[in-house]
């Protein structure tokens, strides 16, 4: 039988354990402090928030709320070995197939244990799992990490390259920065100001800073950086997510080359203020020509029960 819970505004059912609580029976001493606390904010302008001490320092929901059950745990991941599967072989990347089933097992442990638990506007678990397995199965000997933030990528890139790879983390200010790895050096400038040196390396780049994946592109064709990941890669019916879209993104270029927008300005507006691209001022027919393969990061949250925080790309280039 059922029962309702007033105060929760939840339905008790007997299929499960109903999280091993009851429904408040009485909830009239609940009710006072919620009118309180809304009469506060209302009449004086003052906000309570009452929060666990425990999930003071947990931010981010996937702290919180995650399977336990082997059984579920391994059909789960059996699932996300398919969808890499997939994807590796649309991006036209070689891999065996049993190395696939422990880099995501791999993930699941180094994800849980990472120093960083709010990861705000940066990588979730979607995104983080296939950068860490893209990483594990080219092997490259250099990776560039352009938008550090607080250092939750770097955390993965860490994890997923050898001890000999290098790691270059670029970024205009590191006033966030909550992680740092031993085997990163770090550059508090714009990448273009001065590139590095990447002879003979096996390199692959990730491109997190919201500029303009078009200069990234061409970057990476003047300095021959063959992988690549765009976070942030939106097209032009959802870039209005964004706070502060990387214009123009890799898939824009590919909208504009369908030549499906006809203006010559775009309009949109974010969070109150209006934003303005220039389509004309994007010079981008020759780059464009560079790019053998351009594929999304699948949604996975069918199966992972986590949303994407973003739309992230992997692009090779010629
Ligand atoms: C979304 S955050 C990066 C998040 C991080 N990759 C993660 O997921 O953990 C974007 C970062 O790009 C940095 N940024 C902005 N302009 C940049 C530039 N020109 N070069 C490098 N970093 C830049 C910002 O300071 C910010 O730290």
């Amino acid at each position: 039988m059922n029962r309702f819970d007033e105060y929760r505004k939840k339905t008790f059912t007997p299929f499960w354990n109903n999280f091993n609580t009851k429904p408040k029976k009485s909830p009239a001493i609940s009710l006072f402090f919620k009118s309180i606390k809304k009469n506060l904010k209302k009449f004086v302008g003052i906000k309570i928030k009452i929060e666990s001490y425990k999930n003071l320092k947990i931010k981010d929901e996937t702290f919180l709320s995650y399977q336990i059950s082997d059984s579920i745990i391994n059909y789960r991941n059996n699932l996300i070995v398919d969808e890499l599967i997939k994807y590796l072989n649309k991006i036209k990347i070689k891999f065996k197939k049993n190395d696939i089933k422990k880099f995501v097992e791999d993930y699941c442990r180094i994800f849980k244990n990472t120093p960083i638990y709010d990861m705000g506007s940066g990588f979730g678990f979607n995104e983080g799992l296939f950068l860490f397995c893209i990483i594990k199965t080219l092997k490259p000997t250099l990776v560039i990490e352009s938008g550090i933030m607080k250092g939750f990528t770097t955390y993965l890139i860490d994890a997923a390259t050898n001890q000999n790879c290098k790691i270059l983390c670029y970024d205009i200010s590191f006033e966030n920065i909550e992680y740092r790895s031993r085997k990163a050096t770090y550059f508090k400038y714009d990448i273009s100001e001065n590139p590095p040196n990447l002879k003979n390396q096996k390199v692959l780049a990730f491109w997190d800073d919201h500029t303009s994946q078009l200069e990234r592109l061409k970057f990476s064709i003047k300095n021959k950086i063959k992988f690549n990941i765009f976070d942030d890669d939106l097209s032009f019916l959802n870039f209005h997510s964004d706070g502060w879209p990387p214009i123009p993104s890799i898939n824009m270029l590919f909208e504009l080359k369908k030549n499906i927008i006809k203006d010559d300005t775009v309009g949109w507006i974010s969070r109150g203020r209006k934003g303005e691209i220039w389509l004309k001022k994007i010079k981008y027919k020759e780059a464009i020509k560079n790019i053998n393969e351009h594929k999304i990061f699948p949604n996975l949250f069918s199966i992972t029960g986590y949303q994407n925080h973003s739309q992230c790309s992997f692009v090779k280039l010629k």
